[in-house]
């Protein structure tokens, strides 16, 4: 950060702001996450520099034999890490990702089956605001009013009826375990290929928390940077007789040089989920998210499915006053950051929502464990309680703030902004 200081003083200032927002707040944002210092310094070495279009062994530029071994490293990592038979680790993100997945098997016009935005679904799973909903001819399904989860039969009666090319399976806001053989199933009966997204939960898959989609899908696609703990960043895997429609639509099709820095460490992430210690996170990222979710509904806070099996929960204000906009403010007054979200049955627009999600990743990531999540649980039971209440807000903070001194990110001989990690 000298270098920083001395020749960027606005932009030090802007990091150094971030880094103390993020040592004293509780960050409960079910995306987000805190990487290991090696995962840090990977992303910021030299190969920022570097061009190396093409795969490895097969480039368009120089210079790429080193490139070329941090991502042989990834991609076997990844394989390794989720039985898959091949994997492309230069998506730049999850939608470029979702992309080079869809353009693998469809055309402008053709038919997908999606997850509904409001009931979970992500942008990329046909939202007319995004190029899946602009490019292909959608239809989506959802959760069941009765219970708020996947109703399968459904499912499989939209398939049959709409005869989609491709099916998308997964979501950026279900709480619950997703079957992903039934989605195979069906894609087959249907005559479908079937993309799973597991962005989400794909720390947990890694871990052996939330079933693999890997052996029900033609292809799987992913970010790096949620519960999987890596660098900002997207992976497909495939089987192997989709692995050169994969490789040749991330590029050239739809992406440039790949990104080696991140590449980099990506690979230094999927080490760090082959080894023992990330199953453990997983189970502590999931009995957290139980522990929540209890305290919460304990305190008569609505929860979409009446609970979690995952990472996050969801909280359902529909057919109340109280907005997902306002308790999301509230509650960032008070130290502890989540995002408002649309829930089944959502009235309100996208920037006002009935809804919370709230997840347990990146706190569970900091060495937070089932006595915390009761603490934390309680505050945000109190603060939604009672929005306006800025006496509240600020008794809060302090007491978010004292907990976070006693976890903090990372041990006082590393580099500042990366987890302990021994201790989580
Ligand atoms: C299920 C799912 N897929 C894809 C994405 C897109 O990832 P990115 O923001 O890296 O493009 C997200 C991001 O939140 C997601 O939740």
């Amino acid at each position: 950060m000298d270098d920083l200081r001395r020749c960027d003083p606005q932009v030090h200032r802007a990091v150094a702001h971030e880094t103390e927002r993020q040592l004293a707040h509780l960050e409960m944002i079910a995306s987000e996450n805190f990487v290991s210092p090696a995962v840090r310094e990977a992303t910021g070495s030299v190969f920022t520099h570097k061009y190396a279009e093409g795969l490895p062994g097969r480039r368009y530029y120089g210079g790429c034999e080193h490139a070329d071994q941090v991502e042989e490293l990834a991609r076997t990592r990844a394989t390794t890490l989720f039985a898959a038979d091949h994997a492309n680790v230069q998506p730049h993100s999850g939608a470029q990702a979702n992309m080079a997945g869809y353009f693998a098997f469809l055309s402008p016009g053709d038919r997908i089956l999606g997850m509904n935005l409001s009931h979970g679904g992500h942008l990329t799973h046909g939202s007319p605001v995004n190029f899946s909903g602009r490019y292909f001819d959608v239809t989506s399904y959802g959760v069941s009013e009765s219970d708020g989860r996947l109703d399968y039969d459904a499912i499989r009666d939209a398939a049959l009826r709409t005869r989609p090319k491709v099916i998308v399976a997964g979501a950026s806001a279900y709480p619950r375990i997703i079957d992903f053989a039934a989605f195979g199933e069906i894609a087959r009966e249907a005559g479908a290929a079937l993309l799973v997204d597991m962005a989400h939960v794909a720390g947990l898959v890694a871990g052996g928390h939330h079933p693999t989609p890997v052996p029900h899908a033609d292809v799987v696609t992913t970010t790096t940077h949620k519960t999987l703990r890596g660098p900002r960043g997207g992976l497909v895997l495939c089987r192997q007789e989709h692995a050169a429609a994969i490789d040749k639509m991330v590029f050239p099709c739809i992406q440039g040089g790949p990104l080696v820095h991140v590449i980099a460490a990506k690979a230094v992430a999927l080490g760090e989920a082959l080894s023992p210690g990330f199953a453990e996170y997983g189970r502590r990222v999931v009995e957290n998210a139980r522990v929540l979710a209890d305290v919460l509904l304990e305190r008569g806070v609505r929860l979409v499915s009446g609970g979690t099996d995952t990472h996050l929960v969801l909280v359902d204000f529909v057919g109340g006053d109280l907005t997902g906009k306002q308790a999301e403010e509230a509650l960032g007054r008070a130290g502890i950051a989540v995002n408002k979200n649309t829930v089944p049955g959502e009235t309100r627009s996208p920037f006002v929502t009935s809804g919370l999600r709230i997840g347990t990743p990146a706190v569970t990531t900091r060495g937070m464990g089932p006595g915390e999540m009761r603490r934390i649980g309680g505050w945000i039971a109190d603060v939604v309680e009672d929005v306006e209440n800025e006496d509240l807000a600020a008794r809060v903070r302090r007491e978010v703030e004292e907990l976070c001194r006693g976890f903090p990110l990372y041990r006082p001989d590393s580099p500042p902004g990366g987890p302990d990690l021994a201790e989580a």
